[in-house]
């Protein structure tokens, strides 16, 4: 923000209105990369309009200097490193550590804040009670909105985040304890007991070894698996002011606590549109069934009058191929050579879908290239996942992000609560009716039934 004030001072945008005549500067901002900004803020007061883009497809709600995506090139860098790179050489919780504190961890640090996270994998034990109220066959991503957000009612000492020590420790729990709450949650569904996390692991081979591992039998798991993991939950680390992401930025905004934040970002994950995505496209990918059913697929997909959408496929900002789905495409190849699942039909389907999408010209006109959910579904199921926890890994890897985040928004002097306005389309004032003037019959009939 060092150069907002010069930059302000440098350029502008004249905006002129027919009805009054008048024409009004706006300043721009500069980023360092990726369009300018009109800076609007003082709009309202000077011309008594407002500004309308619902879906904000046009609209920069905040500034940040965590992510960077550049959706006509294909480009997404977290800190100015590449994700490609990140994922290829990188770890996880070193990821973390950059998303975080905005620089790769010396190599002290990194011990250091490898150390922290394991002082935090395990949950407050009243917490297994909290398990035990959902019904067994509930979703898991609706657990995990539940215990993410019970997380403020066991960890009061790290709610007051306006002292940075409480912060971080916040920050940390939640990195922490997010994949022992996720395995917990997968446990419990399929009525086998709780696995406690165990700190002589990495990060992810304990998320895998709280998921997979029982206690009759002795946890193996291949190093290439748990990298693939990780490298999963890389790709999926942050992706600067999505729903999600937003909603957090937003519950923040109102200076409520972070795992409340958390909570609120994991419902919005929740959505087909969204992270549920990837459990859309294996359902989609059963549903094709053979590789003959997809002409039939494609063409629903172009249908106007069928909402079917072909699922993986398709970004807000991406206009390219989706950067995280280039290395989720070489890591499901990976996977399944490891498993000896090459033959996989489900892969075949998706290799063959995207091929025949990638050359049609409603995808190629439209700029619907496939998302970094196309192929994450094919490694989750080969790992051995069930559907449905999908969207809970993609939260256990977002939750840096939104952390990360929630913390520079709290950090910033300009911040304020998000409070946007709106354009009102209902009735203008009208009096009250009693009830013996109104409608006799009832207007809702197919409510009631
Ligand atoms: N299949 C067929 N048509 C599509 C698709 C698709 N997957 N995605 C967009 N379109 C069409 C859409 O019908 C519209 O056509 P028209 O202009 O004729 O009305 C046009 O493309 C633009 O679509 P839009 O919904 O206005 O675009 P958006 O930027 O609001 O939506 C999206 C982005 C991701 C919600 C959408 O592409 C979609 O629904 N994709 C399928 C779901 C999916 O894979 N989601 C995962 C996103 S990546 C993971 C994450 O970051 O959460």
């Amino acid at each position: 923000m060092a150069d907002y004030e010069e930059n302000k001072q440098k350029n502008s945008f004249t905006l002129f209105s027919n009805e009054t005549g008048k024409s009004y500067d706006l300043p721009v901002i500069k980023g360092t990369e990726g369009p300018d900004v009109l800076d609007i803020r003082k709009l309202y007061e000077e011309t008594g309009m407002f500004t309308y883009d619902p879906g904000f497809t046009s609209t920069a709600s905040c500034d940040s200097s965590i992510t960077f995506i550049d959706g006509n090139k294909g480009v997404l860098r977290h800190r100015g490193y590449d994700i490609h790179e990140l994922a290829t050489n990188s770890e996880f919780l070193e990821v973390c550590y950059l998303l975080l504190h905005g620089d790769l961890p010396s190599p002290e640090d990194k011990n250091k804040f490898k150390e922290v996270i394991r002082n935090h994998t395990m949950l407050h034990e009243q917490l297994v009670y909290l398990y035990r109220g959902f019904r067994r066959d509930a979703h898991p991503m609706a657990i995990m909105v539940g215990v993410v957000g019970a997380l403020s009612a066991f960890y009061h000492d790290s709610t007051d985040f306006s002292d940075i020590k409480q912060r971080m420790i916040a920050c940390h729990r939640l990195i922490a304890k997010i994949p022992t709450i996720g395995a917990m949650a997968y446990k419990y569904s399929i009525g086998q007991p709780f696995v406690y996390p165990r700190n002589d692991l990495s990060y992810t081979e304990n998320f895998l070894y709280m998921t997979f591992s029982v206690p009759t039998r002795e946890f193996k798991i291949s190093k290439k698996i748990v990298k693939a993991m990780d490298r999963f939950f890389i790709l999926h680390a942050d992706h600067e002011q999505n729903a999600s992401t937003s909603t957090v930025r937003l519950a923040g905004s109102s200076g409520a606590n972070p795992f409340a934040c958390i909570a609120a970002g994991i419902a919005s994950l929740w959505g087909p549109a969204h992270g549920g995505a990837n459990e859309a496209v294996i359902k989609m990918l059963e549903e094709i069934g053979d590789v003959k059913n997809i002409p039939e697929f494609i063409n629903k997909a172009k249908n106007k009058k069928d909402p079917f959408r072909l699922m993986g496929f398709g970004h807000r900002v991406y206009k390219n191929y989706d950067p995280r789905a280039i290395v989720m495409k070489e890591s499901a190849h990976e996977v399944l050579e490891e498993l000896n699942k090459l033959d996989d039909p489900l892969l075949k389907i998706a290799i063959e879908l995207e091929k025949i999408a990638l050359k049609d010209e409603f995808f190629i006109e439209k700029k619907l290239f496939p998302n970094v959910d196309f192929y994450s579904g094919i490694i989750l199921k080969a790992l051995g996942f069930p559907t449905s926890m999908f969207t809970v890994l993609f939260a256990i890897g977002r939750t840096v992000g939104w952390i990360s985040q929630w913390k520079e928004m709290i950090e910033d002097p300009i911040n304020k609560i998000g409070r946007p306005r709106q354009l009102y389309l209902g009735q203008k004032t009208r009096q009250f009716q009693s009830e013996s003037t109104r409608e006799k019959k009832s207007i809702f009939k197919w409510l009631w039934k």
